[in-house]
């Protein structure tokens, strides 16, 4: 009788721990889908620099953001410039936030190429 008992009850402790894993799996791929380029900007930078990265929205006027399609902004900034002022935040003009608590150093390069992308 307590065999049986336990056999259950390491029946119910395996259904549990693979019903566990499933759904670990599923949610570190929603992760992942949600993790590209565009996807990051949108949840965190379109606020601000607007999603055609003019920075015409009310927050972006509000916290002078920067005009991200600006060619000349574009031809006079580095790589590891723009890299750094989305981990570190910029307040040089105005009031960018710091990212590095945020996105890793693999996301924040996407997003530098994808920064790249709006020059007009
Ligand atoms: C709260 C509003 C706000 C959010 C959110 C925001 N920014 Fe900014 N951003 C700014 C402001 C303000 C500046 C101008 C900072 C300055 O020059 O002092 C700026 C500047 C920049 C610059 C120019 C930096 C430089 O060195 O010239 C880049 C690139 C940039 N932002 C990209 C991003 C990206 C990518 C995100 C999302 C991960 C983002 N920003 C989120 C407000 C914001």
């Amino acid at each position: 009788m307590p065999n049986r008992m336990m056999r259950s009850c390491s029946l119910a402790f395996l259904i549990t721990f693979i019903l566990l894993m499933c759904f670990a799996v599923s949610a570190n791929q929603g992760n992942r889908k949600g993790r590209t380029a565009p996807e990051l900007y949108a949840r965190n930078c379109a606020s601000c620099h607007g999603t055609d990265g003019r920075a015409k929205t009310s927050k972006g006027k509000f916290s002078h953001a920067r005009d991200l399609t600006d060619a000349k902004w574009h031809d006079d900034v580095t790589d590891e410039r723009i890299f750094n002022s989305i981990m570190n935040g910029r307040n040089v003009r105005g009031n960018m936030p710091a990212f590095s608590d945020k996105l890793n150093e693999k996301e924040v390069e996407s997003l530098v190429g994808f920064v790249r992308k709006f020059k007009g």
